[in-house]
C-alpha cells in the first residue's frame, strides 16, 4: 500500500500555511501584521507551493462511515489517504454495497450502525447518507461517545431538524461538521484572513454567481463562501426570489439580496452568465473566484479611483489552484476522492487537534438551509425582506429526489453499478 503522504493526497499543498493563519485570528491577526511588518500577501505567496508533512507519530484517528455508498466511499479512500485518519468500520442497511465496501477496506460492516457503534472504538462516524435518513442517523450517533461527527449536505430538510442536529451535538461536546465543500478550500480561508489585514480596504460587497437549479442540495455551497467573507456575521434581512414556484417546497434555484449585520451587502445571481463563484468587493481591490482558481487585484500605486477598470492590478501566484475536478487513478487502482474532500477531512482534523470549529459546520449548513427558505419566504410575501433567524423552524426545502432518497432505487441498478465500479479500476477491487 502506498505511504501516506499529504503533498500527494492534500493538493492544495497548505497544511501548514493553514494552520498558522488559524491560529492568530481576527484583531490580533491585523496587529501581527502590523507589529511584523508583514503583508498576508507575501506570506501566502512564499508558502503556497506543495510541501511534504511528516505523518504524525500519534495514533490515527478512527473513522466509521454509516451509508457505504458512493459518497461514502469517497470519504472513505479520504480517511485512509490522510496521515492522521483511519477506516475501521461500516455500516449499511443495504448489503450488496455493504460486502462491496467491506471488501474493498478490509473493514468489519454492519448493518444496525448502532450495533457499529456499540462494539467499535470510534472517534470519527460520517454519515453519508440521503438526506431523508441523515437526521435520525446524525441524532442517533451523537448518542455515542465519539468525538466527531461528519455528514453530508443538505443536513435535512427543515429548520427544526438542523436545529436538533447542532444542539444534539453541542450538547455532548462533538465536533458536528458538514459536507464536502467550496469553504473547506484553505484558499478561501488565506484570502480572508488577507482581507482582514485592510490591504485591500473594507470588504463592501459580494457578488455570488450559482445558476444552480438547488439552493440547498447544491447552492449551501456558494452560500457557505458568502458567508465566510461577510466574517460569518449574522444576516440581518434577504430579500429574494426563486426560479419556478415560491409555493413549492422542493429545492429550486434562488436570487436576491442579503444583507449582513456588518453592513456587507450580497448579491445572488442565479440567471445563466459569464460568470461563477465569488467576487468579494473591497474599496481598493477585489478577490475572485470561480472554484478552481482564487485571485486577488490590488490597486495600482499609480492609480487614483479604484473603480476604473485599469486602475486594479492582479497580485500573481498567491494561491494555488483548487484541483477541483481533477480526479486521477492511482496505482492501486482507486480515483482520487478529490482535493475539495481531503481539505475537508484536513478540516476535521484541525478542529478535533486545535480545539477550533471545523471551516464547514453543521452550524453553517444549518445557516445554508436557513438562508434558502428565507428567499423563499420573501418571494411567497410578495419580495419582502425577510428578517433572520426564521421563526417558523417547520420550513423545509425537499432536496431533489436523488439526494433525498437512495441513488440505487432512484437512477436503477445499472447506473448505480457504473458509478460504484468508478471508484476502482479493477471490478474485482
Ligand atoms: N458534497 C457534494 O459534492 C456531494 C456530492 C454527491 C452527494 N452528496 C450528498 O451525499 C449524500 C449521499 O449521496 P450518495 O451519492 O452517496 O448516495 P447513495 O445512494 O450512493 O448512498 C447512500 C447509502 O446510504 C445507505 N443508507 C440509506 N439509509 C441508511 C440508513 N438508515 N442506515 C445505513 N445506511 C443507509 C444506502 O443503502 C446507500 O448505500 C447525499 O446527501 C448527497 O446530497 C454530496
Amino acid at each position: 500500500m502506498r505511504p501516506k503522504d499529504f503533498s500527494v493526497v492534500g493538493g492544495t499543498g497548505s497544511r501548514r500555511i493553514e494552520t498558522s493563519s488559524r491560529e492568530v485570528s481576527g484583531q490580533n491577526r491585523r496587529e501581527f501584521l502590523r507589529a511584523g511588518g508583514v503583508s498576508l500577501f507575501a506570506v501566502a505567496s512564499r508558502e503556497s507551493s506543495v510541501e511534504a508533512v511528516a505523518p504524525a507519530a500519534r495514533s490515527p484517528y478512527r473513522a466509521a462511515i454509516v451509508g457505504c455508498g458512493r459518497k461514502g466511499t469517497g470519504y472513505a479512500r479520504g480517511y485512509v489517504l490522510h496521515p492522521r485518519t483511519e477506516v475501521v468500520a461500516a455500516a449499511d442497511i443495504d448489503p450488496e454495497n455493504l460486502e462491496l465496501f467491506t471488501r474493498r477496506f478490509g473493514v468489519p460492516g454492519y448493518q444496525d450502525y448502532r450495533e457499529m457503534l456499540a462494539r467499535e472504538k470510534v472517534d470519527i462516524v460520517s454519515p453519508i447518507l440521503p438526506v431523508k435518513a441523515n437526521p435520525g442517523v446524525v441524532l442517533g450517533c451523537a448518542e455515542f461517545p465519539v468525538k466527531a461527527i461528519y455528514c453530508e449536505k443538505p443536513i435535512s430538510a427543515s429548520l427544526r431538524q438542523a436545529d436538533e442536529m447542532v444542539e444534539a451535538c453541542k450538547r455532548k461536546g462533538i465536533v458536528f461538521a458538514g459536507g464536502d465543500m467550496y469553504r473547506n478550500f484553505p484558499q478561501f480561508w488565506q484570502a480572508r484572513d488577507a482581507l482582514e489585514s485592510g490591504e485591500l480596504g473594507e470588504v463592501r460587497g459580494l457578488n455570488l454567481y450559482q445558476s444552480t437549479n438547488e439552493i440547498s442540495g447544491g447552492g449551501c455551497q456558494g452560500l457557505s463562501v458568502m458567508r465566510l467573507f461577510a466574517r460569518d456575521a449574522p444576516v440581518e434581512w434577504v430579500c429574494g426570489w426563486t426560479r419556478r414556484d415560491p409555493f413549492s417546497d422542493q429545492d429550486q434555484g434562488m436570487g436576491g439580496t442579503v444583507r449582513f449585520s456588518n453592513g456587507i451587502e450580497c448579491f445572488i445571481h442565479n440567471r445563466r452568465v459569464a460568470r461563477m463563484g465569488i467576487e468579494v468587493l473591497c474599496s481598493k481591490g477585489v478577490f475572485v473566484s470561480d472554484w478552481y482558481t482564487f485571485r486577488l487585484f490590488r490597486m495600482k500605486a499609480s492609480a487614483k479611483d479604484p473603480r476604473r477598470r485599469d486602475s486594479l492590478e492582479e497580485i500573481p501566484g498567491l494561491y494555488p489552484d483548487s484541483g477541483l475536478g481533477r480526479r486521477v487513478y492511482d496505482e492501486e487502482g482507486w480515483r482520487h476522492p478529490g482535493t475539495r474532500q481531503m481539505a475537508g477531512i484536513q478540516s476535521l482534523v484541525d478542529a478535533l487537534e486545535q480545539g477550533i470549529p471545523p471551516r464547514t459546520s453543521g452550524d453553517d449548513l444549518r445557516l445554508a438551509l436557513e438562508l434558502g427558505v428565507a428567499l423563499r419566504q420573501s418571494h411567497r410575501q410578495g419580495y419582502a425582506p425577510v428578517r433572520l433567524p426564521v421563526r417558523d423552524r417547520e420550513l423545509k426545502i425537499l432536496p431533489h429526489i436523488s439526494r433525498y432518497l437512495n441513488k440505487k432505487e432512484v437512477h436503477g441498478e445499472e447506473w448505480y453499478r457504473e458509478q460504484m465500479e468508478g471508484w476502482k479500476r479493477d471490478p474485482q477491487g
